[in-house]
């Protein structure tokens, strides 16, 4: 999976110049949009983007959605639609290939999937394994229909084997089985990259995937037994916070993580959209001197929140894969002046979005 897949490009390949930024700051100033020849198709990508955003309405999805439409992300001309589950179920196939046929994208990112905590996915991993393979094979065969040139998937740091030597890489996905806890979720997403080899292979497509760490900011779900480490903690010490309680954090806190902010992935990803060249994956994630555990996340949401009560840890609930320590080495080799939100300032805006929307968020 070296250079074989990567794209031919009729002119030189545009390195990116991914900058320094906060949430409100506009970069996305890319020179002109490079021809892509995929076999005997040449693809005239001069022309304005058509973009389907599956789960548009989601962390991510609505991250991306704010880059686009707050920050410039978006070029004159481009059109962008962003789907939530009421759009299509794109569990099943017709209702997929109507969504597309409707909107004609010639570019896809996809988001959509079944997407959970821990204990989510330690008590649904048949759920996690059949929805998010039927998603999946349903939208890549709904965009290579429509003719869509680029297709761009994600996959995540806890897909990786459980026994592995670290910092993980993107050719590590298949090396052995993943962590018992979310087995189901992680075939599923493996699956996404044999897609795309295989689309490339047989159709000539480059479609492609990213691999983020885990993700967090505004619109996050922020539900306690559902949720990711996070989100569920923010909501933790919300209530706490107010009831005056012990702020209870599952697990020892010993496991390591390397968190994302979901405004950072999602400049990200629009430069994976427009930029990035090869059919493999690529790991989204800040250094592996950012990883921390889980005890220092949590003092890092005490802080933002200011709270001001004591902090346990309940030993007899799960910890989980213990890290997943993975390399940015590929991402700093294309980026190499992308700067990552602070992890604290990205924590507050967090914390200040979740206490604002309140009422509306999900949880
Ligand atoms: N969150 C993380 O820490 C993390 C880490 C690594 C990778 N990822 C990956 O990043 C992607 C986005 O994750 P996220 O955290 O943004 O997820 P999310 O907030 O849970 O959003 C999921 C999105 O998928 C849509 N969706 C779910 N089932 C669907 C179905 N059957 N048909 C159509 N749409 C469906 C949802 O639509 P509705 O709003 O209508 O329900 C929503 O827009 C996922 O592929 C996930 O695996 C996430």
């Amino acid at each position: 999976m070296t250079a074989k897949h990567q794209l031919s490009y009729s002119k030189p390949f545009t390195l990116c110049f991914c900058v320094s930024l906060s949430y409100s700051f506009s970069f996305f100033l890319y020179p002109h949009y490079p021809s892509v020849q995929m076999g005997d198709n040449m693809v005239d990508q001069s022309s304005p983007m058509r973009v389907l955003v599956t789960g548009g309405t989601g962390l991510v999805g609505r991250a991306i959605e704010h880059v686009v439409k707050e920050e410039g992300g978006a070029r004159e001309g481009e059109e962008w639609i962003f789907l939530s589950s009421k759009d299509a179920n794109l569990m099943d196939m017709g209702e997929t290939q109507a969504v597309f046929l409707k909107h004609q994208p010639t570019h896809v990112i996809h988001l959509a999937a079944m997407v959970g905590g821990l204990f989510k996915n330690m008590r649904a991993n048949l759920d996690f394994w059949r929805n998010n393979i039927y998603i999946n094979d349903n939208v890549l065969q709904a965009a290579h229909e429509v003719d869509a040139v680029r297709v761009v998937s994600c996959l995540s740091t806890c897909i990786f084997p459980d026994k592995t030597t670290y910092p993980i890489n993107e050719t590590m996905i298949h090396n052995g089985p993943p962590h018992e806890s979310n087995f189901g979720y992680s075939y599923a997403k493996r699956m996404i990259d044999i897609h795309n080899r295989a689309y490339h292979q047989q159709r000539g497509r480059c479609y492609t995937a990213v691999i983020p760490t885990n993700v967090f900011g505004p619109h996050d779900n922020f539900n306690i037994e559902d949720g990711h480490v996070l989100p569920g903690l923010i909501h933790k010490a919300y209530i706490a916070q107010k009831e005056g309680s012990p702020l209870v954090v599952w697990g020892s806190g010993t496991p390591r993580r390397q968190f994302i902010y979901s405004l950072d992935l999602a400049r990200l990803f629009l430069w994976v959209l427009r930029e990035y060249p090869e059919v493999d994956p690529i790991i989204l994630s800040v250094g592996e001197e950012e990883e921390v555990s889980i005890k220092e996340a949590a003092e890092g949401v005490v802080e933002a929140l200011g709270f001001k009560g004591q902090v346990t840890y309940d030993r007899t609930k799960a910890d989980g894969q213990f890290k997943k320590t993975a390399s940015n080495a590929k991402l700093l080799r294309y980026c190499p002046n992308f700067t990552f939100t602070p992890f604290k300032q990205a924590l507050k805006e967090t914390c200040d979005w979740f206490v604002a929307n309140y009422d509306t968020a999900r949880k």
